[in-house]
């Protein structure tokens, strides 16, 4: 499915409709060439899914786990920008808990690992066209 994103409320809509179908398993990919809005996303689904608390870009750290009461799921916000591949994500125990119930991953340049991602990833492409934006959303 092929979105044209024009401004960051087209952007928050998105994210709200993706938002409401999550029920904790899902691993969503995020690609797309550095600012073309992975983090802008990332941050737009959060607030869909009622986090309050100041999102920032997990590019330095790896990873940020949210907690998200309302669907009483964790959300683990990662950026694999800094990562060489699969071996570094293995070491943080990523892995261990993805296609658990109660978590949900969105993974900024997911495709550094994509070989080793589980079969029922959602993967989001974002590309910047002039004046606006195009979301690729491939299941
Ligand atoms: N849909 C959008 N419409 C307008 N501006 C956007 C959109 N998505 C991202 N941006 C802007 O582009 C810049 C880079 O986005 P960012 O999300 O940090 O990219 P990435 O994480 O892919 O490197 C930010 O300043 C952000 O505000
Ligand atoms: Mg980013």
């Amino acid at each position: 499915m092929e979105i044209v994103v024009k401004s960051l409320t087209e952007l928050d809509k998105v994210a709200e409709n993706i938002a409401e179908k999550l029920q904790g398993g899902e691993v969503l990919a995020l690609t797309g060439t550095l600012g073309a809005g992975k983090t802008t996303f990332s941050k737009a689904l959060l607030k869909a899914l009622g986090v309050k608390d100041e999102v920032t870009s997990p590019t330095f750290v790896l990873m940020i786990p949210y907690e998200i009461p309302k669907k009483n799921l964790t959300l683990y916000h990662i950026d694999l920008y800094r990562i060489a591949g699969y071996k570094e994500v293995e070491a943080l125990g990523i892995p261990d808990l993805w296609n658990k119930k109660d978590s949900i991953f969105v993974i900024e340049w997911a495709d550094k690992i994509k070989r080793q991602l589980p079969k029922n990833t959602t993967y989001i492409h974002f590309e910047i066209e002039n004046e606006h934006r195009r979301v690729t959303i491939t299941k």
